[in-house]
């Protein structure tokens, strides 16, 4: 079955405890929070004390998306806040390989996450390395955004890599995930999907996430 991972970014932050614990009860697999600096993404969200106070509450793994500039800063803040997933960007990280070992030192599982324009074949010497990868499938920053329709191939052409390669890798796909593009997703191989907007949204949030579930 697939992995969901409900995207706080969209909560009522306001209440926020409240949606932790619809998230507690619900169908879903993860919390996936999205942390922003305002200069890799032309934005800013949750932070560490942020993740800490979602971390108290949660009774699921944390999902955690940097959408940051120089990760490896904040690695070891990161696993003490109570990330059990730490996902940094390609394009943030030039020395990817050094990063990824840091994350792994720190016991959480190792991810990266790919721009609409960065291509998985980037990717090959790292795979075998890698527990997760992030499709991004709407330019980073900003959730409620159009789905950008050239994931599903991308999707594809990871699965064939991780296939080739052996590797256990799970692929994650987040922005504009709904229903309809979450099972043309799942069909081209994804194994974890990210929702925010459409989950929050919804008139029953508990009841979406279970039905993005049964994708
Ligand atoms: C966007 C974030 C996403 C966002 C997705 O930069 O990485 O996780 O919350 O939002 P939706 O599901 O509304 O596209
Ligand atoms: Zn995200």
């Amino acid at each position: 079955m697939t992995i969901i991972s409900p995207s706080l970014l969209a909560s009522d932050f306001a209440n926020l405890q409240r949606d932790v614990e619809m998230i507690n009860n619900s169908a879903a697999d993860w919390f996936h929070v999205d942390v922003m600096d305002g200069s890799f993404v032309p934005n800013l969200s949750f932070g560490l004390p942020s993740v800490k106070a979602v971390a108290k509450h949660a009774t699921k793994p944390l999902d955690v998306h940097l959408m940051i500039v120089n990760p490896d800063k904040y690695i070891t803040a990161f696993a003490e806040a109570g990330a059990a997933y730490l996902t940094v960007h390609y394009e943030a990280c030039p020395h990817l390989h050094r990063t990824i070992q840091a994350i792994k030192a720190e016991d959480m599982k190792a991810g990266v996450a790919l721009n609409p324009h960065t291509p998985v074949s980037v990717l090959e010497e790292v795979i075998n390395d890698l527990d997760l990868v992030l499709i991004m499938s709407v330019n980073p920053g900003f959730g409620g955004q159009k789905f950008i329709e050239a994931a599903i191939e991308k999707t594809r052409k990871l699965r064939a890599l991780i296939t080739e390669k052996g590797a256990k890798t799970l692929i994650e796909i987040d922005g504009g995930v709904n229903t309809e593009t979450g099972r043309r997703l799942v069909e081209a191989g994804a194994d974890a999907l990210v929702a925010g907007s459409f989950v929050f949204n919804s008139p029953d949030p508990s009841a979406t996430i279970a039905e993005l579930k049964q994708l």
